[in-house]
């Protein structure tokens, strides 16, 4: 049975004055999938999840989730809808209680007493319980990304953008994070778009990656037939894809 899918992107194209950041992206992602996004430094990745976020207007293109149009909603109606995405390099509030970050995400469908609750079920859930009361600038780095996770889950989404969620992170703490997806997709059924340079995890996580280099998908496939691609490899040059290198 073919369904359709939970994301169709068209033709997503955005210009930052002369440089085409995004150019006629083409994708779509089923429902419970696992899709990575990779590049090299500057390929557009962000910038694309900012289009699909409604973040940014792209130039051209189209953006629908769950078979109706987006393109060029407001963030917040885009999340209300059920997609959200968590940002990369930020951005927890440094000076709130980790439980008050968590609860910002739930405030998009609940009371102030009901989002509190529920962000203590979603702290629960990604192992952070007992970190509710810390200041999330005093956080390690995988208690700030599972908080992050956290905290999208709050606004109860159906697909989930992570924009480098396991920067900073050493095997065993990524190890986590990725058995968490997991998890999340085969017990709750979530979509997944991560965006991130470490090859192992991408590799290991994702039935289906797409490359994007100067803005434009350059190869889409299993992490198998990416990493023997030879416009990746050439893609890549200069990265080491094995290191998960960082610039
Ligand atoms: N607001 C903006 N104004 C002008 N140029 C921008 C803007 N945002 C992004 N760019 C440019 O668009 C290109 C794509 O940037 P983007 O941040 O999407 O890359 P990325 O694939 O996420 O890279 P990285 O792996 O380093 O995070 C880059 O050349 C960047 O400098
Ligand atoms: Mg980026």
């Amino acid at each position: 049975m073919t369904t359709q899918p939970i994301l169709r992107v068209e033709g997503l194209t955005r210009r930052f004055g002369g440089l085409t950041a995004v150019n006629n992206l083409d994708f779509s992602v089923q429902k419970g999938e696992l899709l990575g996004l990779i590049g090299p430094n500057g390929a557009g990745k962000t910038t694309s999840f900012n289009l699909l976020m409604g973040l940014i207007k792209p130039s051209s293109g189209e953006v629908i989730l769950d078979g109706e149009r987006i393109t060029g909603l407001k963030p917040h109606r885009i999340a209300q809808q059920g997609m959200v995405k968590t940002f990369q390099n930020v951005a927890l509030f440094p000076e709130m209680t980790v439980l008050d970050n968590v609860l910002t995400g739930g405030l998009l469908r609940r009371s102030l007493a009901e989002a509190r609750e529920f962000a203590r079920e979603n702290l629960a859930k990604v192992g952070m319980a007992h970190i509710a009361e810390k200041r999330a600038a005093d956080l390690t780095f995988p208690e700030k990304a599972l908080v992050e996770m956290a905290r999208a889950l709050s606004t109860q989404p159906r697909i989930v953008l992570l924009d480098e969620v396991m920067a900073a992170l050493n095997h065993a703490e990524m190890d986590q994070i990725l058995d968490l997806i997991r998890k999340l997709r085969s017990e709750e059924g979530l979509t997944f778009i991560v965006i991130e340079h470490h090859m192992r995890a991408i590799m290991s996580l994702c039935e289906r990656i797409l490359v994007l280099s100067f803005g434009q998908k350059i190869a889409e496939g299993t992490p198998q037939e990416i990493s023997r691609n030879p416009d990746v490899i050439t893609a890549y040059l200069g990265n080491d894809m094995d290191a998960g290198a960082h610039a």
